[in-house]
């Protein structure tokens, strides 16, 4: 991933953007870079890079996903139908689910 590549595709925050954060703020807590535009409190897909970045920050690394950005796009896609699926109920769920009208 590129420096300009977004981290948090749904509030389009660059992985720059987070690194800087990082710096400037030096966050005890991942939690914490939800304070850089909103990072990782839409779908949540980002919160395990934002982790994985933090810890690189804290453990004296400099901040970097190593995950192309299509594969990144794609994982996130997957996710997020992974997630529609538990909230209708999962497998199992029984007859007439929620699939109907599913684009
Ligand atoms: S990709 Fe970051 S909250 Fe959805």
């Amino acid at each position: 991933m590129d420096p300009d590549d977004h981290v948090c595709l749904c509030f389009h925050v660059s992985q720059r953007k987070l690194v800087s954060f990082l710096k400037r703020e030096k966050p005890r807590v991942a939690s914490r870079l939800s304070e850089c535009l909103g990072a990782g409190t839409g779908c949540q897909w980002c919160v395990r890079f934002l982790l994985e970045l933090h810890r690189q920050w804290e453990t004296g690394e400099e901040p970097g996903l190593e995950i192309a950005p299509e594969q990144y796009a794609k994982g996130r896609v997957a996710y997020h139908a992974w997630k529609k699926k538990e909230r209708g109920g999962g497998a199992g769920a029984g007859a007439g689910g929620a699939d109907a009208g599913t684009p």
